[in-house]
């Protein structure tokens, strides 16, 4: 009896010892096994005199089943372990974060865009727009630009296969025929911009084939080269966030208005960049002038009563001054490298000035 008792706490240990599911299963094999030792222990109960192995017997039954609850208490904590060891190497963390790759960006055209947009309509203009294949005689005639004028010859025109009626169509070399469109289609007051894409055949570092202009219209009574100046000069202070920048009006021709002018605005070099606002160099930037007589003319528009200015302005050009983009061909090749370092985000961008 007292080498049972012995027995049973040497195996009681042996289970407790156990510190992972294959080390308790060794300690199974040794005792219950073939070859275990309380399994030698019941076939060894066969060679005892019948008093002694019923005593013993039962006393190996109890040991037998002590040692097996036992190690069924020992295996139901190592898997219990086991999983929370494996929860707490295999978890996931959430919190990183997601790829920044995978987030696009607002591009520098369209928020350059969306800021001139959002200017003008505080002071009161509303969007027009027109076609991209656009009529000869909007882009050209209805302009004051008859068919022999050499100012055809400067637009390098994108001229399309003539249709059935007859009409001559080219891609609109500028956003001026939106000009023709709206006092066509509309009576004065008039007070539009029209944004968008126009087409001329040139490429080289200032110039790509598709390029943005957004064109300006004011029709009313009285409305004079003053109210032109100050709108013009307002509109580049705040696109560029300068209340002091210099703005000029330089004398220059368009044959769509009388007299016409170039705005110019300050600015000064630094190495290969331009700081605007300061220094006595001056940088083209805008056309402009009151609308011409013969223009309104051929809208329906009585030039005795009433007059208006009209303006155009290329948007890359701002763009590249505002947000410092160096090449105009960059903003055409879609390399997403460079859409992440000068593109915006759409909480920064769309939603506001666009500051970095
Ligand atoms: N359409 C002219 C251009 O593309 C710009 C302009 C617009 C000039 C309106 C005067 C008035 O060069």
């Amino acid at each position: 009896m007292q080498t049972l008792q012995m027995m049973k706490e040497r195996w009681l240990k042996a289970i407790e010892a156990s510190n992972d599911l294959s080390l308790l299963e060794q300690a199974r094999i040794a005792a219950f096994g073939k070859q275990g030792e309380v399994t030698q222990e019941m076939k060894n109960l066969g060679t005892l005199a019948p008093e002694e192995r019923k005593e013993r017997g039962a006393a190996l039954n109890q040991l037998r089943d002590d040692l097996m609850a036992a190690m069924e208490t020992k295996r139901t904590q190592l898997k219990a372990q086991e999983l929370l060891q494996r929860l707490a190497s295999e978890s996931l963390d959430v919190s990183l974060p997601v790829r920044p790759e995978l987030k696009g960006t607002v591009h520098p055209l369209s928020q350059a865009l969306f800021e001139m947009t959002e200017i003008f309509k505080s002071m009161g203009f509303s969007v027009a727009e027109g076609p991209h294949i656009e009529e000869d005689y909007y882009n050209f005639d209805a302009l004051n630009i008859p068919a022999e004028h050499p100012a055809r010859q400067e637009h390098d025109t994108f001229y399309m296969p003539s249709g059935k009626e007859g009409v001559k169509k080219v891609l609109r070399t500028h956003t001026s025929p939106v000009q023709i469109r709206t006092m066509l289609a509309q009576n004065p007051p008039l007070r539009i911009i029209a944004p968008g894409r126009v087409f001329r055949s040139d490429y080289d570092q200032t110039h790509t084939p598709t390029f943005h202009q957004v064109e300006g219209l004011m029709i009313g009574e009285g409305i004079h080269m003053g109210h032109l100046k100050h709108c013009m000069t307002e509109f580049f202070r705040r696109m560029f966030n300068l209340p002091n920048l210099p703005v000029r009006f330089r004398p220059s021709y368009f044959p769509f208005t009388e007299p016409s002018a170039e705005v110019d605005i300050g600015f000064s070099r630094s190495g290969e960049n331009l700081v605007l606002g300061q220094g006595d160099d001056w940088l083209e930037i805008l056309g402009c002038g009151m609308v011409h007589p013969d223009v309104l003319e051929n809208c329906h528009i009585d030039p005795a009563r009433f007059q208006g200015f009209a303006f155009g302005m290329g948007v890359e050009r701002v763009a590249m001054l505002k947000y410092g983009i160096l090449d105009l061909r960059s903003f055409y090749e879609a390399d997403t490298r460079w859409l992440h370092r000068y593109g915006f985000s759409i909480t920064e961008g769309l939603t506001g000035g666009g500051e970095r």
